[in-house]
């Protein structure tokens, strides 16, 4: 696992070559602002090569941030985040690595018939049962996600995992009352507690596309503050001193800054926006797409560019999302070494100040 002394000597091996803030706390660690992902490419032995290479070059370079997910290109993506942690040239102990459980992974390759393939091996199995499964593809249920624990921690082959994410819990609601997720989010995150408890993660957060950047009321909607209420109930019944769930996952970035300007959580002085919830609450939040899936590595609103430091387009857009409050480290999905070189230089420049941030939205 990622410790405070092996991720302090990562930050004084590399602190001297970035910008302010470059690296930032996640409890006791150091960890970079801008982590690496894995979501995007083809399920094939050449994107994991691509990817092998990617991870090992951010690692050697000041990037100590990664995120996977079990489903991401059918294991694949664990799969060689677990290599390259293993070959780079730099200790685990400096590496903060997560993933994430809730989407029905399928193993190596996309099968022929997904369906034929879940109800064979997940529902039929009993590992998912029929209530639970929504999309014919999603499931949090406490039991599955334990069991997808293990399956990411054989695949990345470390002994814990750093922090663990339930996958986009409001895919739930296509099926289920809001009420009825807030009480399975419970029953899983005090599966959570129970492993973190054990050594098994260090601690535990949500991943979401829409849940906290669309207004109260929409159907994908889901209230932070009762997610972090519920995994304070999960902390004591698992007889956890505090609870672990310390991060949010969210999309960020120039085109998508609903986690800023949409203000549908409730905090102690009225509604706030997640970030600023985050922010206040001591969360952490992890930025996903944050260069909108490579659409902002060639255009960036002028206006916007004009306020940000780097040397190309990409690196402002980095710059943009790593400069939000309450964000502890934006990740960019890269599976080019020369992708990392570039990204990583972003970190050179520092991020922008609050007031100037703000400024971009007045
Ligand atoms: N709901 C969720 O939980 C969720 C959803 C989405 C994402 N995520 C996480 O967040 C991470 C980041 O999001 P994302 O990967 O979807 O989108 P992203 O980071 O906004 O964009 C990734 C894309 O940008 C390209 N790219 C990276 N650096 C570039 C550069 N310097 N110049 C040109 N293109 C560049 C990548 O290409 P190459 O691969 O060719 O380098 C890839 O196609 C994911 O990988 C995943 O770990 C989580």
């Amino acid at each position: 696992m990622a410790t405070a002394d092996g991720t302090y000597e990562y930050k004084l091996q590399h602190g001297d070559e970035f910008g302010r803030t470059y690296f930032r706390r996640f409890n006791d660690l150091a960890v970079s602002s801008i982590g690496a992902g894995t979501y995007l490419g083809d399920p094939t032995d050449a994107v994991d090569s691509r990817y092998h290479d990617a991870l090992t070059t951010a690692f050697e370079s000041g990037i100590n941030v990664v995120d996977t997910a079990s489903n991401y290109r059918c294991q694949r993506s664990e799969r060689v985040v677990g290599r390259a942690v293993e070959d780079a040239d730099v200790s685990r102990d400096a590496i903060f690595v997560s993933t994430k459980g809730g989407f029905l992974p399928f193993d190596g390759s996309r099968p022929e018939n997904p369906g034929e393939y879940v109800r064979e091996e997940f529902v039929e199995t009993g590992l998912v049962s029929r209530e639970d499964l929504v999309r014919g593809s999603h499931c949090i249920a406490p039991d599955f996600v334990d069991a997808q624990l293990d399956q990411s921690l054989a695949n990345l082959g470390v002994e814990e995992i750093d922090c663990y994410y339930v996958h986009n819990p409001e895919t739930q609601l296509e099926d289920n009352s809001p009420e009825d997720v807030y009480d399975q989010l419970e029953a899983t995150f005090t599966r959570l507690e129970e492993r973190a408890a054990a050594g098994d993660i260090s601690t535990y957060g949500v991943a979401t596309w829409n849940a906290f950047r669309v207004p109260e009321g929409d159907d994908q909607y889901l209230s932070l503050p009762e997610v972090v209420s519920r995994a304070r109930k999960a902390a004591k019944v698992a007889e956890n001193t505090a609870t672990h769930f310390r991060a949010v996952q969210l999309p960020f970035n120039v085109f998508m800054a609903d986690a800023f300007t949409v203000e549908a959580q409730s905090g102690p002085e009225g509604d706030q926006s997640a970030l600023w919830f985050a922010h206040e609450a001591g969360l952490n939040v992890f930025t996903s797409a944050s260069i909108a899936q490579g659409d902002l590595a060639s255009q960036i609103p002028a206006e916007v560019a004009e306020t940000l430091e780097g040397d190309s387009t990409v690196q402002r857009a980095i710059n943009f999302a790593r400069s939000a409050p309450g964000v502890t480290s934006s990740l960019v999905g890269m599976s080019r070494s020369e992708h990392v070189e570039e990204n990583v230089e972003a970190g050179r420049f520092d991020p922008m100040g609050a007031d100037a941030f703000d400024a971009v939205f007045e």
